[in-house]
């Protein structure tokens, strides 16, 4: 037995070399140079250099990060759906967040195509909007026409006639929610840019806050822009009665969710339903940036 085990092994391991040295020479006689054999990856390279980059994990199949439950949704990039917008022409849009979650506002992507027009949102709802990529063009309810690029806003009130138009592709972040009238208040539409807004005190905590609506009584919800350099943190370990809708704009980090620690990066979409225990830490070599839907001013009764 013994011999015959180690004339085995012996052979396995002449054959091994004799396969390689024919390998060897197969490259010598030129075959090597033929682009596809040129570009091609050893065998088993993934293997022995595994990775977890989330691209390879995309093209894992039937692998994601999104996950919905009770009380919090991670909706990652892969598992994005788009079809066209109801009332809007040469648009793509993707709900991401909806009432059918718990939620009382949506939250969409929405591409727009060349000779695109938005269609108007539902009686009494107000809609804000968030320029991603490219520009549009918005006509607003006197009739003037304001430039939006990348990372500018509008918000628009309730029943406030306008349009977005745009002659190339751009993408836009929307939410919209019906509005919760206060008597004897109402709202102005708001035309802006994030890097108009000035930085507000954040006592306690470390990260750079903006606001991009005002914080007075008439408006119903507020998006916050939020800056965390890598290594920095949220010191409370939130739980409240507000609800969120979450962009991760740039970075990486983990967020808590509930007993849950998701990596997530930029492109991703949260969904916090209101008490679910929330944290952010922010990782990697570059700011984390998330803009962050948060309704406000308004009795929770
Ligand atoms: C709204 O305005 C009217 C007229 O000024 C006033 O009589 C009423 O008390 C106001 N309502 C509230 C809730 O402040």
């Amino acid at each position: 037995m013994q011999s015959f085990s180690a004339f085995s092994v012996q052979s396995l391991f002449f054959a091994l070399i004799s396969l390689r040295l024919a390998e060897i020479s197969f490259c010598h006689e030129g075959f090597c140079s033929a682009p596809s054999i040129l570009n091609a990856q050893p065998l088993y390279w993934k293997v022995t250099q595994p990775t977890l980059s989330p691209s390879h994990l995309q093209d894992l199949p039937g692998f994601t990060r999104s996950v919905y439950k009770r009380d919090h949704a991670l909706i990652t990039p892969e598992s994005h759906v788009f079809s066209p917008l109801p009332d809007w022409t040469n648009t793509l849009g993707a709900y991401l967040i909806t009432p059918s979650m718990g939620s009382h506002f949506v939250m969409y992507l929405a591409k727009v195509q060349e000779n695109s027009k938005s269609g108007p949102p539902p009686s009494d709802v107000e809609r804000f909007l968030f320029v991603l990529g490219g520009k549009v063009t918005l006509t607003d309810t006197s009739g003037l026409k304001h430039k939006l690029e990348v990372d500018s806003y509008a918000y628009l009130p309730p029943n406030a006639e306008h349009s977005v138009q745009s002659d190339a592709s751009a993408t836009l972040v929307i939410f919209e929610r019906r509005y919760d009238y206060l008597e004897n208040h109402t709202t102005e539409q708001i035309i802006s840019s994030t890097n108009k807004q000035p930085l507000l005190e954040t006592p306690g905590e470390v990260f750079e806050l903006r606001k991009l609506l005002p914080t007075s009584l008439p408006y119903d919800f507020n998006i916050h822009i939020m800056d965390f350099q890598p290594g920095e943190f949220l010191n409370v370990k939130e739980v409240h009665y507000n609800q969120h809708g979450l962009l991760l704009l740039e970075g990486q980090g983990i967020y808590r969710l509930g007993d849950s620690w998701y990596p997530i990066q930029a492109g991703d979409t949260i969904w916090m339903a209101p008490f679910v225990p929330q944290w952010y830490a922010a990782l990697g070599k570059t700011k984390s940036r998330y803009l962050l839907y948060k309704d406000v001013n308004r009795n929770p009764l």
